[in-house]
């Protein structure tokens, strides 16, 4: 891409009600935008990026453990929620509104009802089991407070997977496949997160589990051990404190997290609700076993923000990085810094390497400010010292620079990227 076509607006100015890194910077690096303050967010097109990426990270990692991708409708019948009776739990969240038959509706911030009836209409025996359903699409919750930028937005991008089994065992050994899986997507993108206990509130069910980013700017308190993996949301440990004794005999530490991820051994509930049951192995009509399974995908881009920035702006993680490369010509009207900026950036689009190139008027200046702000992880400075016959290598974390011969760039590059 070069950086005269892209729309991708960069300001010095903070946001009025942003107080977090992560609203900061998505804001005036111009991935995002408020709309209205309101909790409701564009996504320009480097923002449309990022999200695409950690959602095909979210993706490849759910496919290769068997789960299908579907794509339920956003809106949602409220008899569904009847025959579960979360129309009438689930207060205010949740955006109702009637067409022109006065038939009611919702917007779906969940969807437990609407994948068990996919499923009843579908699904006719135990030898169509285990099955493992997901989507990755708009939610909307009509939260209180909505804040912190994409942290808790009112429309948001969920991954939310459902799964159906013919016993309670089955549904435990997906539960961990899914805890595994969660881990891997985490890991590949670059996080620092931990397991913790969790409370399974309003969707109900037995066992939950909930990973969560370690970052001080979190609202959960968690406490966790650093001997072993044991950690719990202070929700359900609430009489813990700081220095207990963890089970392995190591003491406890109190700190705080984002929630990124939510995991529910779910049982019959909803399909009990629903009357949704399959013929099991004696011919008899059983209500399936469920697991459910959510991870916030608008909410990780803030997420790994907040665990990777500095006083300038944005450091993405490699996974995560709108470009694995952005090339700086500081000065357009020095023809051999425009012409190695242009045979370097052919070069490694060539080789498949998503590589930005600015080649904007503006000062040199103002271009490194944009490079700070937008936190590509590797940028290549080509400037006066071309003349010298040296460009600089930057890596964004810490912004050290190597100095690089620019006879031996193309294979200096091919090495580090
Ligand atoms: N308002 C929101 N804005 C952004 N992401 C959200 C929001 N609410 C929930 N999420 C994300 O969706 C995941 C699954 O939602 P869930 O566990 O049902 O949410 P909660 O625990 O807030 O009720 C959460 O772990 C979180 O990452
Ligand atoms: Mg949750
Ligand atoms: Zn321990």
């Amino acid at each position: 891409m070069r950086f005269s076509r892209l729309l991708s607006p960069t300001s010095k100015q903070t946001p009025n009600d942003a107080t977090l890194a992560s609203h900061i910077y998505l804001i005036r690096a111009g991935y995002i935008q408020s709309v209205g303050d309101s909790g409701l967010y564009n996504y320009l097109p480097l923002g449309k990026k990022i999200l695409d990426k950690v959602s095909a990270v979210v993706k490849e990692e759910l496919d290769k453990v068997g789960c299908q991708e579907v794509s339920l409708s956003f809106v949602t019948p409220q008899s569904l929620w009847d025959e579960s009776g979360r129309s009438q739990e689930y207060g205010k969240e949740l955006l109702r509104f009637k067409d022109r038959k006065d038939n009611d509706y919702l917007l779906s911030p969940t969807n437990e009802e609407a994948m068990v009836n996919l499923v009843r209409n579908t699904v006719k025996s135990y030898k169509q089991l285990p099955l493992n359903l997901y989507q990755i699409n708009l939610k909307f919750r009509d939260e209180i407070r909505p804040r912190f930028g994409l942290m808790r937005g009112r429309e948001f991008l969920m991954k939310d997977a459902y799964s159906f089994h013919a016993s309670t065992q089955d549904m435990q050994r997906e539960f961990s496949v899914m805890e595994e899986t969660y881990k891997k997507i985490f890991t590949r993108l670059g996080l620092d997160f931990r397991v913790v206990q969790a409370d399974s509130g309003q969707i109900g069910g037995e066992g939950s589990k909930e990973f969560m980013l370690l970052a001080d700017s979190g609202e959960d308190d968690i406490i966790v051990c650093d001997a072993c993996d044991y950690g719990a949301n202070v929700e359900v440990a609430t009489d813990a404190s700081e220095g207990d004794i963890c089970a392995c005999g190591a003491s406890l530490r109190m700190t705080k997290g984002i929630e990124a991820g939510h995991i529910f051994q779910l049982g019959s509930k909803y399909s009990e609700a629903l009357k949704a049951t399959f013929l099991n192995d004696q011919g008899k009509a059983q209500a399936y076993q469920m697991g459910t399974y959510g991870i916030g995908v608008s909410r990780l881009l803030a997420g790994i923000i907040e665990q990777n920035h500095d006083d300038k702006g944005c450091i993405w993680t490699k996974a995560s990085a709108p470009f694995d490369l952005h090339i700086i010509v500081s000065n357009i009207k020095d023809e051999a810094q425009l012409a190695l900026g242009e045979r370097v950036y052919e070069m490694l689009k060539a080789r498949g390497i998503d590589v930005l190139l600015d080649e904007r008027k503006d000062r040199f200046g103002a271009k490194i400010k944009d490079y700070e702000l937008m936190g590509v992880p590797y940028g290549l400075i080509i400037g006066k010292n071309l003349s010298n016959g040296m460009v600089e290598f930057v890596t964004r974390q810490g912004m050290d620079k190597t100095e690089v011969d620019a006879t031996e760039l193309d294979s200096f590059l091919a090495e580090v990227l």
